[in-house]
């Protein structure tokens, strides 16, 4: 239980990747704000993290919404009194080749996957200055550093989110905040389960581990970012990828 009573705030929640770190968060015996677009899968998510014995919040917010943002922390200091862990995890891709890429879904993706991270992490920088404690982690993927094909939007958000993520990690160390980004690769979740068989297979033949990855796999890297044994970590890039595109 190596982060009991810990109160983690993480993002896009309500299913896949966000879900299985809320879990494993949850597992160590944090507290979780489950915060999703969607409510009804919040919902969901906060009754799992109740049923392994943990207090749970589930609360509506777009993260590209700054309103929402703010009223997703005062929700949580209300609750809590407290915010010790931020997971950034809400994302979502449009794909589209360079030459068909539309205006709406660059901003589009850019807004969620990169504003929306500059949001929460300033809204929930304050409080973790005052408490001169505070660990971050953003969900970035592999794509940040290798780019791929039909996705530039989605390639460059998540590269900012690297270079975000060292910004930060450099401005917040002397508050004892760390802020460190996960790099996953394949991870089967409602996202993956879009992409046609026949693109997926020789996707999974090139992993050197053979297999894709589990949300809880992510759940893992990020309860271990956030705990004390990382605590000399930040603004570090790890990948979880099984060894693709390394
Ligand atoms: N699945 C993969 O293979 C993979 C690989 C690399 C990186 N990632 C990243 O991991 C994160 C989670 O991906 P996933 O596969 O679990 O996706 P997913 O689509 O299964 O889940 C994303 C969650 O975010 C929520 N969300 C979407 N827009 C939001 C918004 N504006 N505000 C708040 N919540 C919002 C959705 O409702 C959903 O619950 C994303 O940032 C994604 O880019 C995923």
């Amino acid at each position: 239980m190596i982060l009991r009573d810990k109160v983690a705030i993480v993002t896009g929640a309500g299913q896949g990747i966000g879900r299985g770190i809320a879990l494993k968060l949850a597992e160590k015996g944090a507290h979780v704000v489950a915060s999703d677009i969607h409510a009804q899968t919040a919902r969901r998510t906060a009754r799992e993290v109740e049923i392994l014995g943990c207090r749970a919040l589930a609360v509506k917010a777009d993260v590209s919404c700054r309103s929402d943002v703010e009223q997703m922390v005062a929700t949580t200091l209300t609750e809590f009194s407290k915010i010790d862990i931020l997971v950034n995890n809400a994302g979502i891709a449009r794909s589209a080749t360079l030459l068909k890429l539309t205006d709406e879904a660059w901003d589009e993706v850019l807004d969620v996957n990169l504003k929306g991270i500059f949001y929460t992490t300033q809204a929930v920088a304050t409080h973790m200055i005052d408490a001169q404690y505070g660990r971050i982690v953003n969900i970035s993927s592999i794509y940040g550093r290798t780019g791929t094909i039909g996705d530039s939007n989605y390639v460059a958000s998540k590269a900012g989110i690297v270079g975000f993520t060292k910004s930060a990690a450099r401005e917040l160390a002397r508050h004892n905040i760390n802020v460190n980004a996960v790099l996953p690769g394949i991870v089967d979740t409602p996202l993956l389960q879009g992409i046609p068989d026949k693109y997926l297979q020789p996707m999974i033949k090139e992993i050197p581990l053979r297999r894709v990855g589990t949300p809880e796999d992510i759940g893992n890297v990020a309860a271990f970012l956030v705990s004390d044994e990382a605590s000399y970590i930040t603004g570090a890039t790890i990948e979880v990828t099984g060894g693709w595109r390394m």
